[in-house]
């Protein structure tokens, strides 16, 4: 499904973009065009992955005349180009609101001219119930995405939007392994935020893998949401404490935001998930049932349990699963 396709990555400098255009080069894809804003980022990105399929383009996604330049001819779009930090997000919330909502309109208005053929955003778990403004800003997102599909002229158009939705990818710029791992190497205390906290967990490896899977499968206006193990920090905690001599422990308390545990489907969504193997799928509502079973040919049934889908209540990863993890990050 993507030899010789036309790609574009808006956020394709990104811990993710990264590695997505890593894995896409694997394939005997025709172009991937990478749209980001910092033209450092994209010099060492370009010098670090010398590849004549790879196409640099500067650019805003608040800004639609370059989106849709940037879609010319184009057959999919992963949208990863995203504020991202909790924090710096409450504290400037509105340029979330531009960057992930308006940004997000403008992607979905770009592919429907450009008329690409699959369009697929990166959604998070924070998005689910949200407390803090990162993740309502990437609700928006996702429902943006999902009703994009009303707009479409069946007869005339291609584009198919869908979502796919995790949680934090260990070891992703920003997550708790890359900061304690600092802090351990130079002897500072770990900054352990509340020992009762979970997260869900998925490696980039598996992330890619699903995004990938969800890309060549996915049918359109549907939310696809992986089944991953998860942790606590007062695992992650004592992982640290075995592995590093006198690594020292500072509570610093849950921050303005963070939730306690994460959601990834909430009971509400569970009326509209159904089972597909490795993955759940949350279908539209408005779509009928007897038409989803259809189009997966009878090989996808209705979630029977209605129980959230919780960093809490999943299965957590070992602790000789979380050194091995940690481990492979640090090579
Ligand atoms: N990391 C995780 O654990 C995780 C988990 C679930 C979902 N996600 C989602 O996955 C996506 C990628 O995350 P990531 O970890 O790769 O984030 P990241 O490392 O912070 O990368 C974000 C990318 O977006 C670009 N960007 C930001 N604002 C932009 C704008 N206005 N116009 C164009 N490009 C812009 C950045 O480059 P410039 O700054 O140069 O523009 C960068 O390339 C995000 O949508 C995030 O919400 C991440």
């Amino acid at each position: 499904m993507l030899e010789g396709k036309k790609i574009l990555i808006t956020g394709g400098t990104g811990s993710l973009g990264q590695a997505l255009t890593k894995r896409l080069l694997e394939f005997d894809v025709d172009t991937i065009r990478i749209l980001s804003r910092n033209e450092s980022k994209q010099v060492q990105m370009s010098s670090e992955f010398s590849d004549t399929r790879l196409r640099f383009l500067i650019g805003d996604i608040r800004d639609k005349e370059r989106l849709i330049k940037s879609m010319e001819d184009i057959d999919i779009v992963f949208h990863a180009a995203a504020l991202k930090h909790v924090p710096i997000i409450e504290y400037n919330p509105f340029e979330a609101i531009k960057t992930n909502v308006v940004g997000s309109q403008n992607v979905i208005d770009a592919s429907l001219i450009q008329d690409v053929e699959k369009v697929i955003c990166i959604g998070t778990d924070k998005a689910v119930s949200p407390l803090n403004t990162y993740g309502a800003t990437k609700l928006l997102m996702e429902k943006l995405f999902i009703s994009a599909n009303n707009y479409l002229n069946i007869d005339k158009s291609r584009t198919k939007f869908f979502a796919v939705r995790y949680g934090n990818v260990f070891g992703s710029s920003g997550s708790v392994i890359p900061i304690f791992l600092e802090q351990a190497k130079n002897n500072k205390k770990i900054t352990i935020t509340n020992e009762a906290m979970t997260r869900f967990s998925i490696t980039m490896d598996q992330a890619l893998d699903f995004i990938l899977d969800c890309t060549i499968n996915g049918k359109a206006a549907e939310i696809y949401v992986p089944k991953i193990k998860g942790y606590s920090i007062s695992q992650i905690k004592d992982v640290f404490q075995e592995s590093f001599d006198n690594c020292e422990i500072e509570n610093i308390g849950i921050r303005p935001g963070e939730k306690l545990h994460e959601i990834l489907i909430n009971e509400e969504e569970m009326r509209y998930c159904w089972d597909l193997e490795n993955k759940f799928m949350i279908s539209n509502p408005s779509v009928k049932d007897d038409d989803i079973i259809k189009s997966y040919n009878s090989n996808i049934k209705k979630n029977s349990n209605l129980t959230s889908y919780t960093s809490e209540n999943t299965e957590k990863l070992s602790s000789e699963e979380i050194k091995k993890l940690i481990l492979e990050f640090e090579k």
